[in-house]
């Protein structure tokens, strides 16, 4: 049961709202005066994504994507699955990808193929989050938020078997890993 598990805050909400301002600021000089289809990787990404894109001085585009890897555990199964494809072509348009964490890289490394080959004009990505020691494949990420060392975390959109996503703030979850 999620409340008998122990919670330890790792970045707080100030820590997170700072850190969103700043890669907003960036996203909005790359996009000034462009138009920018921001996709949110479900279900994770979507409470950074709501935060970026109103930091985003830009036109923007929302898109929702929804890949699958974890299946209720705590591990990658080393397995993606597209659950849900953009309602839109993304040929020629510039475009913003937002994910949660980078893990095993697995997953980044699948949405970046699927996405370039769909040919858009340009493929910029960004993860809240990135475990350094956990990267099994390469996969580039022009922005980051935080690195984390290699524990379960949940919070600010981020589950554990579908449960924390509401808490505001990203916090490990003690005796996962
Ligand atoms: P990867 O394919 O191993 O890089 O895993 C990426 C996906 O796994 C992320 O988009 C998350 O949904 C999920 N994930 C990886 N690590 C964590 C974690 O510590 N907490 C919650 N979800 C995670």
């Amino acid at each position: 049961m999620p409340s008998q598990l122990k919670l330890t805050e790792l970045i707080s909400e100030e820590a997170l709202s700072v850190k969103v301002r700043e890669i907003g600021r960036a996203l909005s000089d790359k996009y000034k005066g462009k138009e920018v289809v921001a996709i949110c990787v479900l279900k994770g990404s979507f409470m950074f994504y709501a935060d970026l894109i109103r930091e985003i001085n830009a036109d923007v585009v929302s898109e929702f994507f929804g890949v699958s890897s974890y299946q209720n555990s705590s591990r990658s199964s080393g397995e993606v699955r597209l659950t849900l494809d953009l309602h839109s072509p993304i040929e020629d348009k510039h475009v913003l990808l937002v994910e949660d964490i980078v893990d095993t890289g697995l997953t980044m490394n699948y949405l970046q193929k699927t996405l370039a080959a769909r040919k858009p004009k340009s493929l910029t990505t960004c993860a809240l989050l990135l475990k350094p020691s956990c990267l099994k494949v390469e996969c580039h990420v022009d922005h980051i938020g935080f690195e984390i060392p290699d524990e379960f975390v949940v919070g600010y959109g981020l589950d554990y078997q579908g449960y924390f996503r509401n808490i505001p703030y990203i916090a490990q979850v003690e005796g996962l890993i």
